[in-house]
């Protein structure tokens, strides 16, 4: 049988075995015994984006390294370019990562979901030449089959007064936890009222937990732009300093690329570079309890967001 033909009917097994299951793992599991029987590859499997980093399973075959870093080996390239990447002779691919001796050739496909790369799909051969365009084609089409993957993401905002901040992205459907508390800063153990005198570097944050198959980082940033003024420098409102400066604050350096995207197209609609920072997360400290939820203890407290704000991130929804 002709590959294409082979893969045809996979593809139609694939879709009628895995209809109606939501549980990614065992949909993964399946998805790759199948391919890995149909064509009898050496190695067929994922390697899930957990916590920056590759991590292995499920798969089919010999043992292989368990983690794999962003931009590393093939898989990790694949990660990082957000492509497919086919590899004729496996010794002629600067970085590649030999999980196993006899692997000749390799396809590696990443499966993006709500435009963030969530896992990747390896192909093993111990031909070389094995894997080309066909190939390519298909296991693309295979991946978006799957159910959502992967689980809760993080990332730090600086928006200006957390209170306000918080109750906003809160309410944004998808984001399944938040706590505010003091980022970036210079001094260990921050209190409120030390990082109210401006002298210790850290700036008001927000730390938002989200489920990336419900809302994408992207939107999420989106709906953060509406919130601030990018423009104002260490002033939001009538909030001043240091400490009110705006800011993306990431822990995973795969989130940078999609970070750095948003904000030049909000430096676009502006037309003047923007006073966002945009760094890694050096240090958070959770902020006192009473700050917690402050404008649901405290519905007249004092916000410097406008109501119809919160009624906008009600209604949000990342439809893409
Ligand atoms: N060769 C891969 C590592 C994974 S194993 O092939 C299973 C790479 O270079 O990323």
């Amino acid at each position: 049988m002709k590959k294409e033909e082979s893969y045809s009917l996979l593809y139609k097994q694939i879709k009628s075995l895995i209809a109606g299951e939501n549980d990614s793992i065992a949909v993964m599991s399946n998805v790759a015994a199948l391919i890995h029987d149909t064509f009898r590859f050496w190695w067929t499997g994922f390697y899930r984006v957990e916590g920056g980093e590759l991590i292995l399973g499920p798969f089919q075959g010999p043992v292989a390294c368990m983690h794999i870093g962003f931009s590393k080996g093939v898989c990790g390239t694949a990660w990082k370019e957000r492509r497919t990447v086919v590899v004729p002779d496996v010794e002629q691919f600067p970085g590649h990562i030999a999980c196993s001796s006899e692997s000749r050739s390799e396809i590696v496909v990443p499966v993006i979901q709500k435009g963030a790369v969530v896992a990747v799909l390896d192909i093993d051969s111990r031909e070389l030449n094995t894997f080309d365009e066909v190939d390519a084609e298909w296991l693309e089409k295979i991946v978006l089959l799957l159910p959502p993957i992967g689980s809760e993401r993080d990332v730090w905002l600086a928006a200006g007064c957390f209170w306000g901040a918080e109750k906003y992205l809160k309410l944004i459907e998808g984001v399944t936890f938040t706590e505010v508390g003091f980022a970036n800063g210079n001094t260990e153990n921050p209190t409120y009222k030390e990082v109210y005198t401006d002298q210790t570097g850290y700036a008001e944050t927000v730390h938002l937990r989200y489920n990336p198959s419900v809302v994408s980082l992207r939107f999420l940033l989106e709906m953060y732009f509406k919130a601030i003024d990018p423009t104002s420098l260490n002033k939001q409102g009538e909030d001043e300093g240091t400490r009110y400066r705006t800011g993306i604050y990431y822990g995973n350096l795969a989130d940078r690329a999609v970070i750095d995207e948003v904000v030049a197209e909000e430096a676009k609609k502006y037309g003047l570079p923007l006073c966002v920072e945009v760094e890694p997360l050096r240090n958070f400290y959770r902020a006192e309890e009473y700050h917690q939820d402050y404008l649901d203890k405290n519905p007249s407290g004092y916000c410097h967001l406008p109501v119809a704000l919160f009624e906008l991130a009600k209604k949000a929804k990342d439809t893409k």
